[in-house]
Order: C-alpha cells, then sequence, then structure tokens
C-alpha cells in the first residue's frame, strides 16, 4: 500500500531521471492508473506459477496493478535504470526486480532458474521510438525470443504510426486501445507471438 506522500515522492524521483537520462526514461511522467488498468487487461490468461515479464517498470506504475491482479503469478520487471531499480525492489512487495537491459530477456530467465515455457506475456513500458540505434530491435528480437506461440506482448505508445518504423516480423497486431485519460494521452499496443 502506497502512503500518501508516495505517488508525490515516485513522480520527483521521475521527474530528476528524466533530466538526467532523457532518451532512456522517454516519458514527460509516470503513466497513470488508468493506463496501467488498461495494459493489465491486455495481458488475459495467466495460469498459476507462470511469468509476467515486465520491461521498463520505472517507479512501478504498471508493476503494482500486475502484483494485484495477478497474486498467483509471479512478476518479473526488468529495469536498466538502478535508481528506479533499488527503488522498486523496496517498493513493490511481490515484485521480483532485474536491474538490466531488455535486450537480453533470455539471460535474466536464466540467472532466474525460468526458461521461456514460463513466461505467459510481456507487458513492456519501454520508450522504444526514443532509444538509440538498433536497440528497440534488438529488443524486440529479444521479446519474440523468450515468447511461446500465441502468447501475448504488451506494449504502451504515444504515437502508433512512428511503429511503421520497426519490423513485428514474429507478432500478429491485435486491434488496439486509446486511453485518453493519461498524461499524454496513450496507445495500447497488442501483439500475440506467430506461430
Ligand atoms: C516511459 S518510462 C515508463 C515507466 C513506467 N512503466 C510508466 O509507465 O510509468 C520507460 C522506462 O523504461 C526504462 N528503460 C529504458 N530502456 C530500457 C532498457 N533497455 N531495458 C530496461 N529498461 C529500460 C526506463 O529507465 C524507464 O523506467
Amino acid at each position: 500500500m502506497l502512503s500518501r506522500s508516495e505517488p508525490m515522492r515516485e513522480t520527483m524521483m521521475f521527474l530528476g531521471q528524466i533530466v538526467r537520462r532523457w532518451r532512456v526514461t522517454g516519458a514527460v511522467a509516470p503513466s497513470g492508473d488508468p493506463l496501467a488498468r488498461a495494459m493489465t487487461d491486455a495481458v488475459g490468461e495467466v495460469a498459476r506459477g507462470q511469468v509476467i515479464l515486465e520491461l521498463g517498470p520505472g517507479t512501478g506504475v504498471f508493476s503494482r496493478e500486475l502484483v494485484r491482479r495477478f497474486p498467483h503469478a509471479r512478476v518479473v520487471a526488468v529495469e536498466v535504470n538502478d535508481v528506479f531499480a533499488s527503488h522498486l525492489s523496496a517498493a513493490v512487495p511481490g515484485l521480483t526486480v532485474v536491474n538490466g537491459c531488455a535486450s537480453r530477456l533470455d539471460e535474466h530467465l536464466t540467472n532466474l532458474g525460468l526458461s521461456p515455457s514460463d513466461v505467459a506475456a510481456v507487458v513492456s513500458g519501454l520508450p522504444l521510438l526514443s532509444l538509440p540505434g538498433d536497440l528497440p530491435q534488438k529488443i524486440l528480437a529479444s521479446v519474440a525470443a523468450v515468447l511461446r506461440p500465441g502468447r501475448r506482448y504488451i506494449q504502451f505508445t504515444y504515437f502508433r504510426r512512428a511503429w511503421r518504423r520497426f519490423d513485428t516480423v514474429g507478432f500478429r497486431w491485435l486491434p488496439h486501445r486509446r486511453v485518453w485519460r493519461n498524461i499524454p494521452p496513450a496507445i495500447v499496443l497488442s501483439f500475440t507471438r506467430d506461430e
């Protein structure tokens, strides 16, 4: 449970990281609860003991909703920024935090004694449109490598059309959903891993 001052403290932490690491942080504020609910709604069925991989948790807005909605699953959050990673370990009980890059998901799973067959879904808050060079494409390949056919990859974006620049071979696009009650308004993209 968050104390009343915690959301404000987390927002200040997020703003501080925007100033220091703008391209990696990639947003003007943490996501709001309506977007967290929409992302979590898109996950679908998760069996007992399966893993939900969260990428780019930041201050943990999606993490808290995932842990709350899927208490029978294990939520593993992969965060590259050590300020966020160390905060999350204490702030979100029940969350497994990996301080590392989302382009190396297979390796992170192995280090935790897990394998791709354990992964029910990937939920991503990564700012793929602002990350440099070929990193976004490497991250998409990393997601594809840990998802079995039919399993879901959920990603939010502020600019759906800009996603045309990415090669999403290996994923099938599902209908998207707009979330107006977010700053800025966001779009939840949903994919399933192809056969
Ligand atoms: C747009 S913020 C989203 C934070 C949070 N999910 C939210 O919606 O409020 C992007 C997050 O992705 C993290 N990130 C960026 N590149 C990453 C990478 N290569 N691997 C893991 N995390 C990354 C950033 O540090 C930041 O926490």
